[in-house]
């Protein structure tokens, strides 16, 4: 069962940038389900690692649009990304020492970082990049 789904009221109205939203809440959903359904810390550990690889993947495409554009508040939104990066990775070396188990406050912490970084600080780049490339 999904904990969160993307709706349109988070759409940034890039498409490329929706769509890897959409994959980000949807690799979160799955970290949440293999740990309500108790999966071993390896599959966990797995989808985590998927996580974070995909993460940084979005936040590379987008910081390298910041730095082509010269985005005004590239150096706030980059450190906003590495503070979430940098959490995945407390996350995978917790799940690693099974210390992660079925932890709610894991999984509201990934989904409600995520949801107001969209609305909040991703939004703010949204008139910037108007006419722009990003993603
Ligand atoms: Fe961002």
């Amino acid at each position: 069962m999904n904990l969160f789904e993307w709706t349109p009221a988070i759409s940034v109205g890039i498409n490329t940038i929706d769509d890897q939203h959409k994959k980000l809440i949807s690799l979160i959903n799955d970290v949440s389900d293999a740990m309500k359904a108790r999966k071993a810390k390896e599959v966990i550990g797995d989808i985590l690692q998927q996580l974070s690889d995909y993460t940084v993947y979005h936040f590379g495409n987008e910081e390298r649009a910041f730095d082509k554009y010269q985005y005004p508040d590239r150096a706030n939104h980059k450190i906003a990304h590495k503070s979430y990066v940098d959490k995945i990775g407390e996350l995978i070396e917790r799940n690693n020492k099974g210390e992660l188990g079925i932890s709610i406050s894991v999984l509201d912490f990934l989904m409600d970082w995520i949801t107001n970084h969209i609305m909040k600080t991703d939004m703010l780049y949204v008139p910037f990049f108007k006419d722009k490339e990003i993603g």
